[in-house]
């Protein structure tokens, strides 16, 4: 078999073979295939597609490309949670308890943030002593202690799916949906799970810009989960705005605990309540969604959720009590406050230049070198929706090093779209896909 074959197939729209498939992606992690040919051929993709036999055995050659993590000693229903990415999306912090609470498990591999996102082990990082497990035996063991099993990424873990993420990252074919939706999959097929609930996040803060790409994404990744026998679920959520007020690290676990305590705010609580709706509803306790709420509700109301967010921090070497105690995070020594110049209703709130805005005070990396504050970070004040009078308090930006907080300043009041007529408020969840 020779690559150049291959490559012409795929630009001729003709369908590849399982084997064509295997030989190609195995020979180029081996280095036998190189990357000007590997190029070719994810072009002639990104424009020709993937049949959903080529999708499916694509995905599970890069699965097999390294470990693969059993949690069968887990003796729980375990759900797998999964953001595309986003600004403020603290949604793990909150659920993973909840469901706990919910008498199910969660088991995960979480990432570092990059760009204008965050990342989840950033944000259990601001906690003093804190240590994401790396191997499955202690994440075991914490997960049968508390219900929560957290990891950080490996890169043994789907290695080919980083030799191809660099590749396309330098000739143009990230935003393919075939080639996203084998990257996201073939991560989430390598760790075991009951359900996999897939969070794609829709909008200016997000890879997919628009409803309709989601969509197609949505229905790819759960045709490959059918493929592989697996349990997959999509919320497309909106990204339009960033999700609650915090964006920053210690702050948005400052603000996920309030949502443990009934507190949060309400787009926040929307996602995090449809997405354990659908963990009940894939366990086969509840048969449709609106039935759920209520037991959500009591694992907030009877803090049985809270208690075990501060057991899963005290396992992982931090100081539980501090779900009670703000003041162990770490806290900036400065606050800017941001005043809007302009009257009216916000229509948007550009979460990528918020992010933006977040990064380059440090609570964000711009490289993946980069090291970051835990402490700072951005708070809006006001969302889609809201009614704003000009001078009105929009925003505070909490940090440590003044070199780019004017930049950052400006960056906020760029991003609030504000218009003379009024405008409603937005739904977090804009489609479920099941
Ligand atoms: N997230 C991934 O893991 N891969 C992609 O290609 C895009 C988003």
């Amino acid at each position: 078999m020779r690559a150049v074959d291959l490559i012409e197939k795929k630009r001729n729209k003709e369908e590849l073979s399982k084997e064509e498939i295997s030989f190609l992606l195995n020979e180029y992690l081996k280095g036998n295939v190189p990357d000007y040919q590997m190029s070719s051929f994810l072009m002639a993709t990104y424009f020709n597609d993937m049949t959903a036999s080529e999708l499916l055995e694509f995905t599970m050659i890069m699965r097999d490309s390294g470990d693969t993590v059993k949690f069968d000693d887990v003796n729980k229903f375990l759900v797998d949670k999964h953001s595309t990415g986003g600004v403020g999306d603290k949604v793990t912090v909150v659920l993973a308890p909840i469901l706990s609470a919910l008498g199910m498990g969660t088991t995960k591999l979480s990432g570092k943030g990059l760009g204008h996102t965050g990342g989840t082990i950033d944000k259990f990082e601001a906690i003093e002593g804190f240590k994401f497990s790396n191997t499955r035996e202690e994440v075991v063991s914490i997960a049968n202690k508390t219900g929560i099993g957290l990891m950080g990424y490996s890169d043994k873990i789907v290695p080919l799916d980083k030799k191809l993420y660099s590749l396309r990252d330098v000739t143009g074919t990230v935003p393919s949906i075939p080639l996203i939706a084998s990257s996201i999959m073939s991560k989430k097929l390598a760790i075991q799970s009951d359900v996999i609930i897939l969070d794609v996040k829709v909008g200016d803060g997000a890879f997919m810009k628009d409803i309709s790409h989601a969509k197609e994404l949505a229905k790819r990744m759960i045709e490959i989960g059918k493929g592989a026998g697996r349990q997959v679920k999509v919320v497309l959520s909106n990204m339009d705005e960033p999700l609650g007020f915090a964006i920053g690290n210690a702050n948005e676990i400052v603000e996920a605990i309030e949502t443990l305590k009934g507190n949060g705010p309400e787009d926040l609580k929307e996602v995090v309540y449809t997405i354990a709706l659908l963990a009940l509803k894939a366990k086969g306790e509840i048969k449709d969604l609106s039935e759920g709420k209520t037991r959500i509700d009591e694992v907030i109301n009877n803090r049985t959720a809270l208690e075990k967010l501060s057991q899963f921090i005290t396992e992982s070497g931090g100081n539980g009590n501090l779900v009670n105690d703000y003041t162990l995070l770490p806290q900036s020594k400065e606050v800017m406050e941001v005043f809007s110049e302009k009257e009216g209703y916000i229509s948007k709130i550009k979460a990528e230049e918020i992010g933006k805005a977040a990064m380059i005070i440090g609570a964000g990396r711009a490289t993946k070198e980069d090291v970051i504050d835990h402490a700072v970070g951005i708070k809006i004040l006001k969302k889609v929706g809201d009614k704003v009078n000009k001078n009105e308090k929009i925003a505070e930006i909490y940090y440590n090093d003044s070199k780019n907080v004017e930049n950052s300043k400006n960056m906020i009041l760029d991003a609030y779209v504000i218009l003379e007529e009024k405008v409603e408020k937005q739904k977090a969840i804009l489609e479920i896909i099941e």
